[in-house]
C-alpha cells in the first residue's frame, strides 16, 4: 500500500485496502491469505465468476493464434462473430449492427457520436442519477459530481438532464406506475423550456440505474421515453454497462420493460473480465458515420472477443441466469426481514441478482454513515460489499451469478450480524448526540 500510494495518484482511490493474490469463482484470496466472498465482481465485471474455465479456455487457444492485429487493419473472424451474436441477442427483430470498443465509456462517447452523424442534431440528454463514464461526455451525462465532475469542467455544451420518471428527492414516496400523458407532460415541458426536441440527437438511460444507487425506474416510464423519442426523430440509447448480461435476470434489463433502443451499450461483464465495450444498434443508424469516422487501435482485442464469446456460450442456456435469480430472490427476502428489524433501512430494491438496500436517517435523510460502516464490518469479516448512489447509501450487489447458495448464504450472515453492528453503533451515536 506504501508503494500504492507513492507510484499511483489519490484520484485512483482504493475502496478497500486488499491486494489481490488470486480469484477463483466468487472467491478473492488476497497477498495475506485471507479469503473474501466477493459481492463486487470487480464492478459488475465477472457475471461469469472469477477465472470462468470457458473463459480461460477460449483465452488459452487464443494465445496461441495471435493478439493484437488491429481490426482496421486485418480482420479476424471472432470480432465479426461477436457482433453477429450482439445484433442477435439484443431486443428488437430489426437489422442490427456492432462496434466493438475497450470501456464502457468510449461506448457512450460513440454512440453519442452515432446517433449525431444519424440525426445530424447536436443536442443529449440524460437522466438525473445516472452515470455514464469518466471521459468528457460520459461526465457530462453523469449527475454525480462528487468525486466525479468536481473540477474537472467545463464538460460539453447542449448536454441537459431529466428526472429519472421522478424525482430524485421524491422515488422513495412514488412508487406507482407512470401513465404516458405524465411522461410526455415531462419531456413536453423540458422540450419547451429547455431544449428544442428537433436539435435532440439522443437520449441516454440505463434501464436501471447503477451508480446511482441501483434504481428501477417507474413501470411506464421506459416504454412511454422510448416512444416519445420514436416520435421525435430522437436516437433512444440504453446503457446497460452495469445491467447487462444476466444481471437482472435477463441478458438485458430493457427485456423487462418491454424495449428495444435504437443502440444498447455493453461493457463490463461482456468481456469475462478483459476490457470490452459494444454499441450495437439500428443498421442505419450505425452506418451514419463515414468509413473510418468508427475505430480506435485496441478496440475487439482478439483475446476479449474470445472471452465474450465464450461468456455468451456460458449464459446460452440460461442456468447461470436462474441462479443469479435465486440468489436475488433470497436478497429479497432477507433484506425484507432485516428491513422490518432495522428502521435505518429504507429502501430494498432490485431486479433479479441487481439488489440493493438503502440507507436513510428520520425523515428518509441519507444516511452514508451506515453504509460505510456495513462495508467495513463485512470487509473485517470476508464479504467484498459495494456502496453506490449519489449519497453513498446505498449498498449494491454485483456478485458472480454462479455463485453457489452456500457461499452466498454465508454472505448474507455477515451482511445480517454486520447490520446489528451497525443498529448499535448508530443508536450509540444518537445517543451521544443527545
Ligand atoms: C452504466 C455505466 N455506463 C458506463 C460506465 C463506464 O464504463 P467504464 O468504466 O468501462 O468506462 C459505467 C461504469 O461503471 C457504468 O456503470
Amino acid at each position: 500500500m506504501a508503494r500504492r500510494l507513492q507510484a499511483i495518484p489519490r484520484g485512483v482511490y482504493a475502496s478497500t485496502p486488499l491486494f489481490i493474490r488470486q480469484a477463483e469463482g466468487s472467491i478473492l484470496e488476497d497477498v495475506d491469505g485471507n479469503r473474501f466472498i466477493d459481492l463486487g465482481g470487480g464492478i459488475g465485471c465477472t457475471n461469469a465468476g472469477h477465472r470462468n474455465a470457458r473463459v480461460l479456455g477460449a483465452l488459452r487457444s487464443q494465445l496461441d493464434a495471435f493478439l493484437h492485429l488491429c481490426f482496421q487493419v486485418t480482420g479476424y473472424e471472432s470480432y465479426v462473430a461477436l457482433a453477429e451474436k450482439l445484433n442477435e441477442l439484443t431486443p428488437g427483430k430489426f437489422a442490427k449492427k456492432t462496434f466493438l470498443v475497450n470501456s464502457g465509456a468510449e461506448a457512450v462517447e460513440n454512440a453519442v457520436k452515432i446517433a449525431r452523424a444519424f440525426t445530424g442534431r447536436s443536442a443529449v440528454i440524460s437522466v438525473e442519477d445516472g452515470f455514464h463514464g469518466r471521459t468528457m461526455m460520459g461526465l457530462s451525462l453523469t449527475s454525480k459530481t462528487h468525486p466525479y465532475k468536481a473540477g474537472f469542467g467545463p464538460f460539453l455544451p447542449d448536454v441537459y438532464r431529466i428526472p429519472f420518471g421522478v424525482p430524485a428527492d421524491q422515488r422513495l414516496s412514488h412508487r406507482g406506475p407512470m401513465t404516458v400523458g405524465q411522461v410526455t407532460e415531462l419531456l413536453d415541458q423540458t422540450f419547451r423550456r429547455v431544449v428544442a426536441a428537433e436539435s435532440v440527437a439522443a437520449v441516454v438511460a440505463e434501464p436501471v440505474l447503477g451508480e446511482g444507487g441501483f434504481v428501477v425506474p417507474r413501470a411506464g416510464f421506459l416504454p412511454a421515453l422510448a416512444q416519445i423519442c420514436r416520435d421525435r426523430g430522437i436516437v433512444f440509447v440504453a446503457d446497460e454497462v452495469q445491467t447487462g448480461f444476466g444481471r437482472t435476470g435477463e441478458l438485458f434489463a430493457c427485456t423487462h420493460f418491454g424495449i428495444e433502443p435504437d443502440l444498447i451499450l455493453t461493457a463490463k461483464s461482456l468481456g469475462g473480465g478483459l476490457p470490452l465495450a459494444g454499441i450495437t444498434g439500428r443498421a442505419e443508424i450505425m452506418d451514419a458515420p463515414g468509413p473510418g469516422g468508427l475505430g480506435g487501435t485496441f478496440g475487439g482485442n482478439p483475446a476479449s472477443c474470445a472471452a465474450a464469446l465464450a461468456v455468451l456460450e456460458e449464459l446460452a442456456d440460461g442456468q447461470m441466469m436462474a441462479q443469479g435469480r435465486a440468489l436475488g430472490e433470497q436478497f429479497q427476502r432477507r433484506a425484507q426481514e432485516w428491513q422490518r428489524q432495522h428502521s435505518f433501512i429504507g429502501d430494498v430494491r432490485g431486479v433479479g441478482a441487481m439488489q440493493a438496500m438503502e440507507f436513510v436517517e428520520g425523515n428518509g435523510v441519507p444516511c452514508a454513515k451506515a453504509a460505510k460502516k456495513l462495508v467495513q464490518h463485512c470487509l473485517h469479516h470476508g464479504v467484498l460489499l459495494l456502496s453506490a448512489g449519489t449519497y453513498d447509501n446505498i449498498i449494491r450487489l454485483l456478485m458472480p451469478l454462479n455463485m453457489s447458495d452456500d457461499e452466498f448464504q454465508q454472505a448474507l450472515q455477515v451482511v445480517e450480524d454486520g447490520l446489528s453492528a451497525v443498529a448499535s453503533e448508530l443508536g450509540e451515536l444518537a445517543a451521544a448526540a443527545h
